[in-house]
């Protein structure tokens, strides 16, 4: 596997009328051709706040970034917003769940793919139709010709994601990124959406990053998953070490609020306490209040990243000892 995308020691900070908001505070993560990467964590953990500083999305000032973000082995950090406009939707593109969100009622979805295209692909009419075509026929939208030329009210919702799909491949990106809304009720879509990723990612072999905050959505389809907690990656695994041996508490909890929720159809507390607010992070481990092991050290210092084996990393000082990644 090669590397597409390094991000290294990124932070983007805000400043707020409470104080200062560390969103994303000091990360670093790779991202293999070909791979879908889930990152996972509670609301407010900073998950959209990382890809959208990928995107080149984050105004700064006000806000503050730092860091390199390295795709294919140059670094977008700093670069000016044409650059990053011709990179965003050719190069790396993102799918929204909303798919109303992403259409504009008063074109048919026709018209709307013919437009991605034209703005990144140097096609001629003809040729855009013609892709436009074979892509809605690779994922298996019927009748594709009629298609194009109906508006978005006139499909249901799960022909709408796919055509969303269609329109984040079209200019056949490195990079896919799918940042999910928080909402319970989204669930099976977003397995819809990543079955049908899955199936694709053979034939297109682009790198997908799946943004959510419930680890179950994610359990077998993505290759590699980091969790994040408050501004930070905890824990860094395979799928099927991830739930074989999690090993972050944070980690451990997320994955018995999947079994405890749905025990007897009752919703139960999972973890104890709530994410701290992004302007009064505790010192040491941003965990540590929550933490039913936290030890001194965890009040005090937060931790590196210690190395379980070579696809295995936790921040967590019950793994003090370990080699540091
Ligand atoms: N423009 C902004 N100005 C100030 N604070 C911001 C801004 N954008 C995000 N934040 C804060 O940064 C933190 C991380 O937000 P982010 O949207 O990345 O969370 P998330 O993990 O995507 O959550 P969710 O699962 O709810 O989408 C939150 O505390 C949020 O309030
Ligand atoms: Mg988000």
């Amino acid at each position: 596997m090669s590397t597409i995308l390094e991000v290294k020691n990124l932070k983007t900070y805000f400043r707020t009328p409470d104080g200062l908001v560390k969103a994303v505070d000091d990360i670093s993560f790779k991202v293999e051709k070909g791979e879908i990467l889930a990152l996972v964590g509670e609301s407010g953990c900073g998950k959209s706040v990382t890809v959208q500083t990928i995107l080149g999305l984050i105004k700064v000032p006000p806000a503050k970034v730092e860091g390199e973000i390295y795709y294919k082995g140059k670094n977008l950090a700093g670069l000016s917003n044409k650059a990053y406009r011709d990179i965003r939707g050719k190069e790396i593109s993102m799918i929204f769940q909303e798919p109303m969100s992403t259409f504009d009622p008063l074109f048919t979805i026709g018209y709307q793919l013919k437009e991605v295209a034209r703005a990144h692909m140097p096609w001629d009419e003809g040729k855009t139709y013609e892709e436009i075509i074979s892509i809605l026929r690779r994922i298996n939208i019927p009748e594709p010709e009629k298609r194009c030329k109906e508006y978005p009210h006139e499909m249901s919702g799960g022909m709408l994601q796919r055509i969303m799909i269609a329109m984040a491949l079209i200019t056949n990106p490195e990079i896919v990124i799918a940042d999910e809304p928080t909402t319970a009720l989204d669930v099976t879509i977003q397995a819809q959406v990543l079955n049908i990723m899955r199936e694709l990612q053979g034939e297109f072999g682009s790198s997908i990053i799946f943004i959510t905050h419930d680890l179950g959505v994610v359990a077998e389809l993505a290759d590699r998953v980091h969790v994040m907690y408050a501004g930070k990656i905890v824990e860094k695994a395979g799928v099927n070490e991830l739930y074989s041996s999690p090993s972050h508490p944070y980690t451990k909890g997320l994955l018995n609020s999947r079994v405890m929720r749905s025990y007897k159809g009752k919703k139960l507390p999972y973890i104890e306490g709530y994410v701290p607010r992004a302007y009064e992070f505790p010192d040491g481990c941003r965990f540590n209040p929550r933490c039913p092991h936290v030890m001194e050290i965890c009040r005090e210092k937060d931790p590196p990243e210690f190395s379980l084996n070579a696809s295995h990393s936790v921040a967590c000082w019950l793994f003090d000892g370990r080699s540091e990644t």
